[in-house]
């Protein structure tokens, strides 16, 4: 059976891909920082108890991602797809930059992805075909970069997480493991807000159709949601 693990499934992007997920019969490990307030994810997970696991996951917190991670290892014996979609968005500009919520989301963003692969990837290397996606964001992009283009916070966030992308696609690649970056579009998210271009079950419907389809030639990219490169 296909077993995933996502981070931050209890809303948005993740709570959709879960949803998706379950609906294939895959086995989803949904992480969440509050599962007692996560509402919709339990009532999925009432749903599907045989496909969906609610864990604790902070990906701000080592002991609460050391934690999962041996909750987890006791459930399975593999993961296929580690989807590392978690994230905060404080919106600044040079004027109002704030250092606390700048290194908040180099911590969230950033190094949260890099805590849980470090904590899951040995389950990953037990897995035939193992695949790290980090929900990344066009606004990590540098090269796209334009002016009063998202915020200092965020969009250096996100070109972190498409850093440790590229060195994950080194470090891992021995072991089999494929990993890539994913713009999940403009999303209508509580992050993305209602204006937003793409509905959430057509960004979910996108990422894992990509994920699905990757193969070794795809380590170390930047996809998006549609299958279409994105720029680094
Ligand atoms: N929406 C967009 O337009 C858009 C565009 C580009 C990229 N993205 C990226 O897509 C991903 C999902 O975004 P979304 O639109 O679904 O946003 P969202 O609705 O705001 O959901 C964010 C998720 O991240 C979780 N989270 C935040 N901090 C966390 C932490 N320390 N530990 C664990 N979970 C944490 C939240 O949990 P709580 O409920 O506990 O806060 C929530 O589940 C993010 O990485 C975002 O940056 C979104």
């Amino acid at each position: 059976m296909t077993v995933v693990l996502i981070t931050g499934a209890n809303r948005g992007i993740g709570l959709e891909m879960t949803k998706q997920l379950v609906a294939t019969g895959t086995k989803v490990f949904a992480t969440c920082r509050l599962p007692e307030n996560a509402d919709a994810l339990n009532q999925l997970a009432s749903e599907n108890s045989d496909l969906v696991t609610i864990v604790q996951l902070d990906v701000i917190n080592d002991m609460s991602v050391h934690a999962a991670a041996q909750t987890v290892a006791a459930q399975t014996d593999h993961i296929d797809v580690l989807i590392n979609n978690a994230g905060v968005n404080f919106r600044d500009n040079f004027e109002d930059f704030n250092a606390d919520e700048f290194l908040l989301s180099l911590n969230a963003n950033g190094v949260g992805a890099m805590r849980v692969v470090r904590q899951f990837v040995d389950l990953l290397r037990k897995a035939e075909n193992p695949k790290i996606v980090n929900i990344s964001s066009q606004l990590g992009s540098i090269t796209a970069q334009r002016p009063n283009f998202g915020s200092y916070a965020y969009n250096s966030s996100k070109a972190v997480m498409n850093m440790i992308t590229r060195h994950l696609s080194f470090d891992l690649e021995s072991d089999g493991i494929i990993t890539i970056s994913m713009h999940p579009g403009w999303v209508q998210t509580d992050m993305g807000g209602a204006n937003a271009a793409v509905t959430p079950p057509d960004s979910a419907a996108g990422i894992l159709n990509v994920t699905a389809g990757l193969t070794a030639e795809d380590n170390g990219k930047f996809y998006i949601y549609n299958g279409e490169i994105h720029p680094w």
